[in-house]
């Protein structure tokens, strides 16, 4: 894996192997998914969690059944019809990233692209492009994280929310891609973590990632983002993202709404950093974004241990919507748009990749 000691996604002997985001920090544990029913539950139940991590996973998952179609000799229709289910539940396993749906799509024009292809062809088809999106996906962290450098000032004080780090992605990391880049820039920089209620992705996972880099961290609540801000301790944040629409509305962990409006009222700058392939033209606003809800258990229990009274009813969205006026700049592999709006969103996808092109000079 990308800068992370850990293999946190790996296809080994047709089998995936997940890490068991749950138990960050203190135990690492793996879930060995043998069927794209095994990787619906690691999504839903998120041992693996953020929106490139599922979408690498849920092309996993497809070939995984490709596999049983494979062992149990059907033919190529059969086959066809287990990969349409698979897609459908690997798709419905989280509702609001939309890399799940990216994934299966990129796996539905390979079936359509090859129409004659045998059973055994269509799972050596699709195991070849699952390991080319998780192959493409952490090339992609790392044009962004490029891409970013530049928006980060010497010795700035950073702060994310959430984990889009190398555990959230193929390797590298979006928003933690930038922060990266920069540090091997040679950049000094710090980072203020939210730890991020209620599943603490940003106290368990990312500030696991940034000790184990020895980038200096900074665990706050999320609560008190708004006074450090204040208290002017904050150059920029940076955050990563579930779903982009295509005016640029912004859909990724709750609470980032809040500090993209804290940040604005106190003039910080505020980047998300996205690849293209969580971009989702089909929307024209965040309006259309699916939120998740999860369990009311996640607020009322931590580590076990219930902390509200028995009987008060939790609201538990686990996402929220950044509106595009709120952000500074989406980052992505193939440059930075700045002010974010429908016209510079289409004319992003129709920018070359310039990334190899500075790397030669
Ligand atoms: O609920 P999670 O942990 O899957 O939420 C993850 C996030 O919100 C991330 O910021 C987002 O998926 C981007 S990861 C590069």
């Amino acid at each position: 894996m990308s800068n992370n000691s850990i293999e946190h996604i790996a296809w080994r002997e047709g089998k995936l192997h997940l890490l068991d985001q749950r138990l960050l920090p203190h135990k690492i544990a793996f879930k060995v998914c043998e069927s794209h029913r095994d990787v619906v539950t690691a999504i839903k139940e998120m041992y693996v969690r953020g929106a490139p991590a599922i979408g690498i996973s849920a092309a996993f998952g497809i070939v995984l059944a490709a596999g049983e179609a494979l062992s149990k000799s059907f033919s190529s229709g059969k086959t066809r019809e287990l990969l349409k289910t698979a897609s459908s539940d690997l798709e419905g396993s989280r509702p609001t990233a939309v890399n799940l749906k990216w994934a299966t799509s990129k796996a539905k024009s390979w079936l359509s692209d090859n129409i004659e292809a045998s059973t055994e062809e269509i799972y050596t088809g699709l195991e070849m492009l699952a390991r080319d999106i998780f192959a493409d996906d952490i090339s992609n962290n790392r044009k962004i994280g490029f891409n970013g450098l530049k928006l980060v000032p010497q010795n700035a004080a950073i702060l994310t929310h959430c984990n889009a780090g190398a555990l959230a992605t193929g390797g590298y990391g979006t928003a933690l891609g930038v922060i990266r880049a920069a540090v091997e820039e040679g950049k000094k920089v710090s980072v203020f973590v939210d730890e991020t209620r209620p599943l603490l992705q940003g106290a368990r996972i990312t500030a696991f990632e940034l000790i184990e880099e020895g980038i200096p961290a900074t665990l706050i609540t999320d609560n008190s983002a708004g006074y450090i801000m204040s208290a002017g301790k904050v150059d920029l944040i940076v955050v990563g993202a579930d779903r982009i629409a295509a005016n640029g509305d912004a859909a990724n962990k709750i609470g980032t709404y809040s500090l993209a409006v804290l940040a604005k009222y106190h003039g910080i700058p505020f980047y998300v950093a996205a690849p293209l392939s969580t971009i989702d033209l089909s929307i024209s606003s965040g309006a259309e974004v699916v939120i998740e809800e999860r369990s009311e258990n996640e607020i009322t229990f931590i580590g076990g241990n219930s902390i509200a009274p028995e009987g008060i009813k939790a609201l538990n969205y686990a996402f929220d919507i950044t509106p595009a006026e709120l952000i500074t700049a989406i980052i992505t592999e193939n440059g930075v748009i700045e002010k974010p709006d429908k016209v510079k969103i289409a004319d992003i996808f129709t920018k070359g990749d310039t990334f190899l092109e500075k790397h030669t000079d």
